[in-house]
């Protein structure tokens, strides 16, 4: 269509993903911004060079329409970003059957669902390349209760790095972005908890996350534009490094797992809870 270059990103409702559109969009990129609920979007609507498409990445044939739709808009998309995510904390044994599937359909599916709708697109266009939003949840284990996050994270890690060898012939890269929590999103409002009224085991321990969680203070979190300012340097190629942990939190966590066996390293997250 022009010669501005083109990403298409999942999740653009809140957070992360709706800064990350309207940075790029800032920045002379064309943005296919794709969400759960295009209707109630007020903000993206503004921006001339932002198109809006319906996207539940869970849903294949949404995901067919919505890259049909981003690819006629602008004739070509050079990157893709799977941000969309949710989270599911609380003891595995009282985690609802649909819950469990949800995690899984959600945090990885859904980006084996993007990545395989667009993979025809970037093997007609001679490469591409689709940026992964992880979390450092998805290289190492933090909190007690987090087994299904951690689980769909670190599927998606593995989904990534395998696929590394058979697109990169292609002329397709990945990259992965494993961020901590940031300011300004939603994803503390949605988390799902497993619970059930008459199993108090694990309750001590789930209040006690809970008061942690609700007791961050929005300062101590990392600024969201630090992870924006990564994935727009990884989509322009000035960054090339394949995995990005982003944050004060997550890059000490990486430093003490890395200086520890791996049963001192659960030991000591172990003694703070
Ligand atoms: N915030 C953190 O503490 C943290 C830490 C590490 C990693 N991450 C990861 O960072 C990414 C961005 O999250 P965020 O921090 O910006 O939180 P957020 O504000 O909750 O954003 C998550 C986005 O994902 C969307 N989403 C959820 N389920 C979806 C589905 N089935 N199909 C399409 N979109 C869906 C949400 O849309 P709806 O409005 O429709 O629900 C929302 O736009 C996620 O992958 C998350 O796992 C977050």
């Amino acid at each position: 269509m022009n010669g501005q270059k083109t990403i298409f990103i999942t999740g653009t409702s809140s957070g992360l993903g709706k800064l990350t559109a309207k940075y790029f969009a800032e920045n002379g990129w064309n943005v296919a911004a794709t969400m759960r609920t295009p209707e109630k979007e007020t903000e993206l609507t503004a921006y001339d060079n932002i198109r809006i498409f319906k996207l539940d990445v869970t849903d294949t044939t949404q995901v067919k329409i919505a890259a049909e739709q981003a690819i006629e808009a602008f004739g070509k998309i050079d990157v893709v970003v799977n941000n969309a995510g949710m989270g599911t904390y609380g003891a595995l044994e009282l985690a609802k059957e649909e819950d469990i599937d949800w995690q899984f359909a959600v945090n990885t599916r859904g980006p084996i669902n993007v990545i395989r709708g667009f993979l025809p697109h970037f093997r007609a266009n001679g490469g591409g390349m689709f940026i992964n939003i992880s979390s450092f949840m998805g290289i190492t284990t933090a909190v007690p209760l987090g087994s299904l996050y951690n689980m769909s994270k670190f599927a998606l890690e593995g989904l990534i790095e395998g696929l590394y060898y058979e697109l990169k012939p292609l002329n397709i890269e990945l990259r992965l972005i494993e961020q901590g929590g940031s300011k300004g999103n939603s994803f503390r409002e949605s988390i799902v908890w497993n619970e059930h009224p008459e199993i108090t085991a694990y309750d001590e321990l789930t209040n006690k996350l809970q008061s942690i969680m609700a007791g961050a203070d929005e300062s101590q979190l990392d600024d969201p534009m630090e992870i924006v300012n990564v994935i727009h340097g990884l989509a322009t190629g000035e960054n090339k490094s394949f995995r990005n942990v982003i944050g004060a939190t997550g890059n000490q966590l990486m430093e003490m797992r890395k200086s520890m066996p791996i049963e001192d390293y659960m030991s000591a997250m172990q003694s703070f809870f």
